[in-house]
């Protein structure tokens, strides 16, 4: 490993890591859902992550992923270390996973397709 990539890893603040949301953006076709909302919706999760200070060394980690295989119902996502799967990712909904889940730790009933898949490894509850 290079100083480079330690810096990078700093810099993103992946030690600080204490939730990592996936969301299906970038397929080819993108089943899920319309391409033009899975762009917005990303677009949104990492302004709004950025505003609140919870991207980088704030503990959240996003990622713009390709097919999650489900492939309805999109945009979907999945946050780790709880393994939630969660359906119609839009910017209003990603609201909620963003107050109640990924600070809160709190799962969205209304919006889970399963999981949590480890809930022996954290402390995430069904609200
Ligand atoms: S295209 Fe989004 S889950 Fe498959």
């Amino acid at each position: 490993m290079t100083s480079k990539t330690t810096q990078v890893a700093e810099n993103l603040g992946l030690n600080l890591t204490q939730r990592h949301i996936f969301l299906c953006v970038k397929s080819s076709p993108q089943s899920c859902c319309d391409s033009e909302v899975a762009l917005q919706s990303w677009e949104y999760l990492k302004t709004k992550l950025k505003e609140l200070n919870l991207s980088e060394r704030g503990g959240i980690q996003r990622t713009k992923a390709d097919c999650l295989r489900i492939c309805d119902s999109g945009p979907i996502c999945v946050i780790y270390p709880e393994g939630v799967w969660y359906r119609n990712c839009t910017p209003k909904n990603l609201d909620l996973i963003i107050t109640k889940h990924l600070i809160g730790g709190n799962i969205i009933e209304e919006l889970r397709i399963t999981g949590p898949i480890f809930s022996q490894l954290t402390n995430a509850r069904s609200v």
